[in-house]
């Protein structure tokens, strides 16, 4: 990590990822298999139906894509930008080449998931383009979540996301966001 920081300085997290995409690798790729191991099999989380169709947006080389399969995910669909070389080399699959914010501008619009995760990544988008990306992510999904080794970002109800639930593993962070605000109490689930 310290041979690249200077060059993330740089280049701009944007710019680096162009250049070095095709070698991504996440040196802290154990913390986001175990966080999401423990927020997707939380008693109070955990629904098969959940893992049926799954978006990895921002996929880097498939370090979430990884643990979902190894969850029993079903179908997992991977998008960045620049890195499906490393994603095709770890998973096997093509990573569809799309932007935040060519997902906030409607991208993925008549798409439905039952389950989209960024992992490491949202943090990297502007905050004035989170509401827009978010808003975006509620028109394809009822559940989101965000893995983040920092406080940020948050998504807000103004948003369309209320947070469910919030497990941290080693520093690394996963907040499970609904788009309803509380699917369990007995006037949304019999
Ligand atoms: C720190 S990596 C995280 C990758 C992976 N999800 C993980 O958990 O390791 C950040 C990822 O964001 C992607 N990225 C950078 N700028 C982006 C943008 N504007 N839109 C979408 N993805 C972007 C990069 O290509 C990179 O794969």
């Amino acid at each position: 990590m310290d041979k690249i920081r200077p060059a993330y300085e740089e280049l701009g997290a944007e710019g680096f990822y162009a250049l070095h995409g095709a070698a991504y690798r996440n040196p802290h790729e154990p913390r986001v298999h175990a966080v999401l191991a423990a927020i997707l099999t939380d008693p109070i989380t955990a629904e098969p139906a959940l893992l049926d169709e799954v978006l990895d947006l921002a996929c880097g080389s498939g370090e979430a894509t990884l643990a979902l399969r190894g969850l029993g995910a079903r179908d997992v669909t991977g998008i960045d930008p620049y890195t499906g070389a490393a994603y095709r080399g770890r998973t096997g699959r093509d990573a569809e080449s799309l932007r935040f914010e060519d997902i906030a501008a409607g991208a993925l619009t008549g798409r439905a998931y039952s389950l989209v995760v960024c992992s490491y990544a949202l943090h990297l988008l502007a905050e004035s383009r989170l509401p827009a990306l978010a808003y975006a992510m509620s028109e394809v999904t009822t559940v989101f979540v965000v893995v983040t080794p920092h406080k940020r970002p948050t998504l807000r109800p103004e948003w369309g996301w209320h947070l469910h639930r919030e497990v941290v593993v080693d520093r690394a962070r996963a907040r499970l966001y609904r788009t309803s605000p509380n699917p369990t109490s007995p006037t949304t689930r019999p």
